[in-house]
């Protein structure tokens, strides 16, 4: 199979396509004909050698690629509910690797058709795994309830681009994003389905006497702090992300006291596979909204060769949506 390979922990270079043998699956997994890899900001981390000390990811030599798009090769031992040549998209829970690759093994429960979704794979690789993510983290996590207001920051990421079409799904009154200053007029008349997107550096001021049930914030640093500024009594911050590379960021928990306010970590990899039976409940809430058009992200693809100028993209966040690589 065709792979791109990440040699050793460094600059988006280290990125080199190399063939490799194909692999089978084991028993529970599945192996899939890839169309469309997905790219996120997770890949990249993972490759700068951020995470090289933690447990359960990968060393270098290693292909890069939590989810996948394509269709079934092969059945492992005790699979059951797919059949090869079936149209599939996996979630993420299955390791940081393997994605960026002709052919990759993933676990079946983290497996879920496509057939009859009326979801083409790149749009399939490039949102169900994020909407999936944030349905989880809105219902699971964050107990959104009908009627309740959602503020969602970097709102064109990859992940935030989720969140307004599956809040709006669930019920939430109202969705507000914000953006850095260079991308608001990109996210102001984006298709995607937030009420007002404000810029990211001010936004405890314009938003006036409003305040937010939900925040989701998958950015960290000040706009997490000033986000306790505008959340209503027993409101609820969800921590999935931190795009702004602030890793040493606090907050003063008496605050939290104070404002009857609740911060809660969510991080999907971690979940799923404790959780597999909830991978295609999300899942399938996921295809829905895309089908009713409410997670419209901007794709870029480009072919697996160009691995390396991916990540490039995404470290210089000129991307505004999702990158996908087709093998
Ligand atoms: N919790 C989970 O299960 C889960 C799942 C997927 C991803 N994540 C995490 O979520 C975060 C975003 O991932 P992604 O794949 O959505 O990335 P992405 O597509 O690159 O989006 C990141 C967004 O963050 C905003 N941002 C603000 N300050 C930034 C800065 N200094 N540098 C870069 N971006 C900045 C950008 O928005 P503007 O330019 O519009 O301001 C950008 O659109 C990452 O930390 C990732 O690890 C978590």
């Amino acid at each position: 199979m065709h792979a791109a390979v990440v040699t050793a922990f460094g600059p988006a270079d280290v990125l080199e396509l190399t063939e490799l043998p194909d692999p089978a699956p084991g028993p529970g997994q599945v192996a899939i004909d890839v169309t469309h890899a997905a790219v996120g900001l997770i890949d990249v981390y993972v490759r700068q050698g951020l995470y090289k000390d933690q447990k359960g990811l990968p060393q270098p030599p290693y292909v890069p690629g939590l989810e996948v798009a394509g269709t079934v090769r092969a059945l492992g031992d005790g699979v059951e509910g797919l059949r090869v040549g079936e149209p599939v998209v996996t979630l993420s829970g299955t390791g940081a690797e393997g994605g960026y690759a002709s052919v990759a093994v993933v676990d079946a429960a983290m497996t879920v058709s496509l057939e009859g979704s009326g979801v083409d794979p790149a749009s399939a690789v490039a949102a169900v795994p994020n909407a999936a993510t944030a349905y989880l983290a809105l219902t699971e996590v964050a107990h959104l309830k009908p009627g309740e207001h959602v503020l969602v920051h970097g709102a064109l990421g990859g992940l935030a681009s989720a969140f307004p079409g599956m809040a709006r799904t669930l019920g939430a009154a109202g969705v507000t994003g914000t953006a850095r200053r260079p991308a608001l007029e990109r996210a102001r008349t984006s298709a995607l389905p937030y009420d007002d997107v404000l810029a990211s550096d001010d936004f405890a001021e314009a938003v006036g006497d409003r305040r937010f049930d939900i925040v989701v914030d998958p950015v960290g640093g000040q706009v997490r702090t000033d986000s306790l500024r505008v959340m209503a009594p027993m409101g609820r911050m969800l921590l999935v992300g931190n795009a702004g590379g602030d890793w040493q960021h606090t907050v003063p928990t008496n605050t939290l006291w104070g404002g009857n306010l609740a911060m809660l970590g969510f991080a999907v990899g971690h979940h799923l596979p404790n959780h597999p039976e909830q991978a295609r409940p999300a899942a399938r809430a996921a295809l829905e909204a895309i089908r009713q058009g409410l997670i419209p992200i901007d794709i870029q693809t480009l072919p697996l060769s160009q691995a390396a100028e991916a990540h490039r993209r995404i470290e210089n966040g000129s991307v505004g949506g999702k990158l996908v690589l087709a093998p």
